[in-house]
């Protein structure tokens, strides 16, 4: 099993079956109130009719069609769905399967543009220090989690460097909404530059708000500092925002949300409300425009997936867009927000509770860690609300609630008041 102790998982299985709204259905009959949106991804609400008739009818009309030198109608119609929802000139799109790709092939296309306009040489790569980019060597590789790359850490990619992460307890805890302190994390870039040239530097990628690693908001003016200095130097700025976009902060991409712009986006997730596994990448014009020009005739861009554009995902795609509009669930999480970061925060002063942090629908509450086995409370914590009917996530000592965007505000105060209680019994 994936990110799963196997062993332990195996002695004590926790499943589900169904899920309907807010809530999954465990095997033995039991409701269970979603607070993560499955991984980040449900952001309708499970089992959307809309969602299930638009794949259900695409499976018997037309189940695969090759996206190698063949196309299907619907694949343009939802890259056009998709372009619609992403900031003014980001509005060239490549689907993949999974966020993964998406991050990789973010990262191809950076290395293909500059290439493309005679910068091959730009090649470097720079992450940040508790990134989460997927699991790709790619990924791993720009992303800052060292359990996820020591046991590859000889076979990374070699030309790489890292930001400091960005968070500061001692100076930040309890921020509500974006953090006072920390814009100046964004020097670093400008220390790398100096290190290597900006001329050998394809892309910097992050999270704009990192959600694996235990939600960490950007700290006021961060983000932009970063957008000017890449700006400066002509590298390429990629956002990955594959648990941002679609409506987590109450826009429908945090760029949107930030007011600022990347170069390439990484996408998937609430994409298609992960009714069917789909990602896609969003590039700004020229970028795409340079990749395409600097061949002459023929393939342009050496890579894609046999399910690239799948029918299925291209349908469940299209179709949840169109609740999103529909039922505007983007402003419904901006509207939700205020009332979710006060239930948030009234776990302040709970106990073992070191920071609570927010944006958006998505709250962090970080707990001191056991001095013998830092993680094991937050499993604590974890393991007990499941068996008492809350999902959440933890990472770390951090507990994660990004629940879906169809939340009614009683289901908020559960959630909240759940995991106080539960902080109670632990020990
Ligand atoms: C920011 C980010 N990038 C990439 C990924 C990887 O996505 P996937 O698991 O679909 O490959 C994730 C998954 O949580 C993510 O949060």
């Amino acid at each position: 099993m994936p990110f799963t102790a196997n062993r332990q998982f195996k002695e004590q299985p926790r499943l589900l079956a169904k899920a309907k709204g807010m809530h999954y259905t465990t095997p033995d009959g039991k409701q269970v109130l979603d607070g993560t949106a499955g991984l980040w991804c449900v952001n309708a609400g499970h089992g959307r009719q809309e969602i299930v008739d638009a794949i259900s009818r695409q499976a018997a009309e037309l189940d695969y069609a090759p996206s190698f030198q063949l196309g299907h109608s619907d694949s343009f119609t939802a890259a056009t769905a998709v372009a619609r929802m992403m900031p003014a000139g980001m509005d060239r799109i490549f689907f993949t399967n999974s966020g993964s790709e998406s991050v990789d092939t973010a990262l191809k296309i950076a290395l293909a543009y500059h290439r493309a306009r005679g910068e091959g040489q730009r090649t470097r790569l720079i992450g940040r220090e508790r990134g989460y980019h997927g699991v790709g060597f790619g990924g791993i590789s720009v992303g800052g989690i060292s359990t996820n790359r020591k046991t590859f850490s000889g076979a990374l990619l070699p030309a790489v460097d890292h930001l400091p992460h960005t968070h500061d307890v001692s100076r930040n805890a309890h921020s509500r909404g974006q953090p006072v302190h920390g814009e100046n994390f964004a020097d670093d870039l400008e220390r790398i530059i100096a290190l290597h040239d900006a001329s050998t530097i394809a892309a910097v990628i992050v999270e704009p708000l990192a959600g694996s690693t235990g939600v960490l908001v950007p700290p006021k003016g961060y983000l932009e500092k970063l957008r000017a200095i890449t700006e400066k130097h002509g590298i390429l700025l990629i956002f990955d925002e594959v648990i941002t976009a679609f409506g987590r902060l109450g826009a429908a991409t945090a760029s949107e949300y930030f007011g600022i712009t990347p170069d390439i986006m990484a996408l998937a997730k609430g994409i298609s409300n992960a009714s069917v596994p789909a990602g896609a990448v969003a590039v700004r014009r020229n970028v795409h425009d340079s990749i395409l020009a600097a061949s002459e005739n023929g393939i342009e861009f050496f890579h894609g997936y046999t399910y690239s554009a799948h029918p299925l995902a291209t349908a469940a795609i299209m179709a949840t867009l169109d609740i999103y509009e529909r039922d505007q669930l983007f402003q419904r999480a901006r509207n939700l927000s205020p009332a979710f970061e006060d239930a948030a925060h009234q776990l302040a002063d709970a106990r073992h509770v070191i920071d609570v942090r927010n944006l958006g629908l998505v709250a962090g509450i970080e707990l001191a860690p056991r001095p013998d086995a830092p993680g094991a409370r937050a499993a604590e914590v974890f393991r007990k609300c499941f068996d008492q009917g809350v999902m959440v996530r933890y990472t770390g000592d951090i507990i994660a609630v990004s629940p879906p965007l169809i939340i009614e505000e009683a289901q908020i105060s559960e959630i909240f008041k759940k995991i106080g209680d539960v902080l109670k019994t632990v020990e």
